[in-house]
């Protein structure tokens, strides 16, 4: 996609990728893509923000060259050094050998690390301002938004704030690159949210250390290095943030989330029991195969629901395989201060429950009941887990 000005002097240069399938080798984007924003700050002095991943670096480079040449470009500023924001830095480092690099302390060893560069780096400290003409960067240390040397630049003239991971998400633009333009912005939420939950979510408490730290500033706009550029309604995505931020202690909303696997069935028809029950309590159930759907796409939804349901059959004497490493991200993703159900069939002597219990464990999670059942859902054990979905529906809505 071509640059675009987005106040005088302030250029989107940045790249669509449609090529990486998963994002980190996890996290799939093959149908949404992601776009890694850079901007280029024109003064006296001339400034890129973020650069872009390696894969991109030829249509990167060519954004830059359309704007100004590579000997003419003063700062280089890594607000964060993980390679979706400065993989180019291999090439354009040799390209811009006279341009300084501004990035944070920690970052300065990074810098080192990844790109074997020690010249021309400039350690930049909480609140200071580089001038470049009439317009100047300021930096504010957001540690672990989303490593720990990650900050953010404030351009001063045009109020905007390039806040890099923060307020973020998947999704390659799709023309439109402003809020204003945007026709589908629940494409974006959705997208935001599940970014937010897949890569910021452990990290929920220092979110909310930056928005508070950022509170003072008169911010304009909001210029991530993915996604959607926030001019409109710059609050918008600050807020859904900080509501997702809070989530890490509150536990969510009243709703339920239902994850389940089933080999022959079983187990599938008490879903579907459960799900009844939790319907009739009049509480929003969001239902999840955990065989067909990637945990990226199941974690947001445990993330913002208060209740989680989950449902699997014994498998050799655990549970069945596709729900533990769903389990285990979300452990690793700090899915806290749940209240939680479980439901399963066996054959013989069970397991899954017991894996369950071992598994949910360190996640603070309290479990409000369980529904083990041998073989075949029969009409009176379905009867009793739809009356369990019931009664869980209830407890949720009541907190
Ligand atoms: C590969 C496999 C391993 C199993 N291991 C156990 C087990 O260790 N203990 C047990 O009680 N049942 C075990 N079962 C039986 C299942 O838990 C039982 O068939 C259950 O009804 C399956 O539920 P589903 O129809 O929802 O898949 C196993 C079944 C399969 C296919
Ligand atoms: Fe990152
Ligand atoms: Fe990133």
């Amino acid at each position: 996609m071509p640059f675009v000005e987005i106040k005088p002097g302030i250029y989107w240069i940045g790249v669509n990728d449609h090529t990486t399938d998963l994002f980190e080798g996890l996290w799939p984007i093959d149908e949404e893509g992601v776009s890694y924003n850079s901007y280029l700050v024109k003064d006296q002095k001339i400034a890129i923000v973020d650069l872009a991943k390696s894969l991109k670096v030829d249509e990167f480079l060519s954004q830059v060259e359309e704007l100004v040449d590579f000997s003419h470009i003063d700062y280089i500023v890594l607000n964060h050094l993980e390679p979706d924001h400065s993989g180019v830095l291999n090439v354009l480092g040799k390209l811009s050998p006279q341009a300084t690099i501004l990035c944070s302390s920690l970052a300065r060893e990074m810098v080192s690390s990844f790109y074997g560069i020690r010249e021309r780096v400039k350690v930049v400290e909480e609140g200071e301002e580089i001038s470049l003409g009439e317009k100047s960067l300021k930096f504010f240390l957001t540690p672990m938004v989303h490593w720990p040397e990650t900050m953010m630049t404030y351009e001063v003239d045009s109020r905007i704030l390039f806040s890099c991971d923060a307020f973020g998400g998947y999704g390659a633009l799709r023309g439109a690159i402003f809020d204003d333009e945007c026709s589908d912005l629940d494409f974006y939420k959705k997208e935001s949210l599940r970014y937010y939950v897949n890569i910021v979510a452990k990290f929920s408490p220092m979110v909310l250390k930056a928005i508070d730290k950022l509170s003072s500033l008169s911010i304009d706009s909001v210029a991530p290095s993915h996604g959607l550029i926030w001019r409109e309604n710059p609050s918008l995505v600050i807020d859904w943030y900080r509501q997702w931020a809070e989530y890490a202690e509150s536990g969510g909303e009243k709703a339920i989330t239902l994850v389940y696997g089933s080999m022959y069935g079983h187990t599938e028809a008490m879903m579907d029991a459960v799900a009844r029950g939790v319907a009739e309590s009049g509480v929003r159930v969001e239902v999840f195969d955990v065989r067909r759907t990637n945990p990226s796409y199941i974690l947001p939804s445990l993330w913002v629901n208060k209740g989680i349901i989950v449902g699997a059959p014994t498998y050799e004497a655990g549970l069945f395989p596709l729900v533990v490493p769903l389990l285990d991200l979300a452990t690793r993703k700090g899915v806290k201060n749940k209240k939680a159900l479980f439901f399963g069939s066996y054959g013989w002597s069970g397991g899954g429950r017991r894996e369950w219990e071992k598994m949910v464990s360190p996640l603070n999670w309290e479990i409000v009941d369980s529904l083990e059942f041998k073989g075949r859902a029969y009409p009176e054990v379905l009867a009793q887990g739809r009356a369990l979905g019931r009664s869980f529906g209830k407890v949720i809505s009541e907190l």
